[in-house]
């Protein structure tokens, strides 16, 4: 089992910590939510603050809906979505309701590390499929059907944290056939599907509800705010059923009406699109400033790609190294990154490392990486 980083917080003043994937202060939009929570209780009548429906408020079902047809271009039935607490809470809570302990779930490797402990809480056998420059490898998927009955499969098809990678159209169809055939269901972690800084990624899982078993998951964290703890899940009928027949929800109806109600008002006003459209521009521009910085000081060193979107790079040692024994220099330089052994289910993954870009300004961000350098190059 690896090590698991725990959650970063703010990272220790004076350091360039890219292991911090959450955003700026700078993109963390406090006018946009006070503008939100103004509207709410302006307009707002008493039973808004009472308890809700299962499936989360109808009302911001609907706008939600809007705004996901009009980021894909395909038409969102209202029915077909659910508010969760955001996808950390929404994986926990499709693990207890699809699934029971000692099933199979299928993962990346490498993964989101946070993911790990959420299927371990339930008891699942975690077997890692690898990631190749298409997403996950469906072909070592498909012999590995022939091994395992996984109950779910957890991917993260656009901007996989922690690659960077996509998942590629044909690899997508191919594994919503197979969840039909096999009668697995899809977690799609869709978290930075609208983060793209230029071509988008193929259409969201959430478009393809009809042609298998799935449970798409999105989120407002880093679409507007983490704190917010509100997401959405865009699924299948039958797990959508299996979603809401739940003891938790009968009680109240969903868990963060009160967010719901804010976040709406931001829809209704269609101010979300614009600051994703801005936070495109910034993470862009952070990319392409952590792509030159590593060209600069670390060519020859690490082995990288330029990602598309989303929030990370994934670095390459040379074969035989172990990034854990460069994280002291890193942090006696004043830097930081997370080790690939962290994103990987059996411990592996030795030789690579993370680093986010969505923490930093573009001048931080080369000041950072001229100090990794210094960690690296001795
Ligand atoms: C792949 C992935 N999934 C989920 C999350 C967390 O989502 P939420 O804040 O909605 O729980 C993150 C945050 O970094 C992530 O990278």
């Amino acid at each position: 089992m690896s090590a698991q980083p725990s959650f970063d917080g703010a990272p220790e003043r004076g350091t360039i910590n890219f292991s911090v994937g959450q955003p700026s202060a700078d993109l963390l939009p406090l006018a946009l939510l006070a503008g939100g929570c103004e509207r709410f209780f302006k307009d707002a009548a008493p039973f808004d603050l009472n308890y809700g429906q299962r499936q989360g408020d109808a009302r911001f079902r609907t706008v939600l809906a809007d705004f996901l047809a009009g980021a894909s271009g395909a038409a969102v039935d209202p029915d077909t979505l659910m508010l969760t607490g955001g996808i950390s809470q929404a994986l926990d809570y499709a693990c207890s309701r699809l699934a029971k302990a000692g099933d199979v779930i299928f993962v990346e490797e490498p993964s989101y590390p946070f993911a790990f402990p959420i299927f371990r809480d339930h008891g699942l056998e975690i077997i890692s499929v690898p990631v190749d420059a298409g997403g996950m490898d469906v072909d070592r998927f498909e012999q590995l059907l022939t091994q395992y009955r996984p109950t779910l499969v957890y991917t993260i098809p656009a901007f996989h944290n922690p690659t960077g990678r996509v998942l590629e159209a044909a690899h997508r169809e191919r594994l919503l056939a197979l969840s039909r055939q096999h009668g697995f269901t899809i977690l799609a972690d869709e978290v930075y599907q609208l983060l793209y800084h230029g071509t988008p990624p193929p259409p969201s899982f959430g478009t393809r509800i009809a042609a298998g078993n799935v449970v798409a998951l999105g989120t407002f964290s880093k679409i507007l705010a983490p704190a917010l703890r509100l997401g959405w899940i865009q699924a299948s009928p039958e797990p959508m059923q299996r979603l809401l027949a739940s003891g938790a929800l009968i009680s109240g109806g969903n868990f963060n009406h009160f967010a719901s109600h804010v976040v709406r008002k931001i829809l209704e006003a269609g101010e979300l699109a614009a600051f994703v459209a801005t936070l495109r521009a910034r993470y862009a521009e952070r990319a392409q400033a952590m792509d030159a910085a590593l060209g600069k000081h670390l060519a020859g060193v690490v082995r990288w790609e330029k990602p598309g979107g989303g929030y990370f790079f994934w670095l390459e040692l040379p074969d035989g190294t172990d990034a854990a024994t460069l994280e002291a220099a890193a942090r006696a330089a004043g830097t930081g990154f997370l080790t690939g052994s962290a994103c990987s289910n059996a411990g592996g993954l030795r030789n690579c490392l993370r680093l986010s870009f969505a923490h930093y300004s573009v001048s931080d961000i080369h000041e950072g990486i001229a100090r990794l350098r210094r960690a690296f190059v001795r």
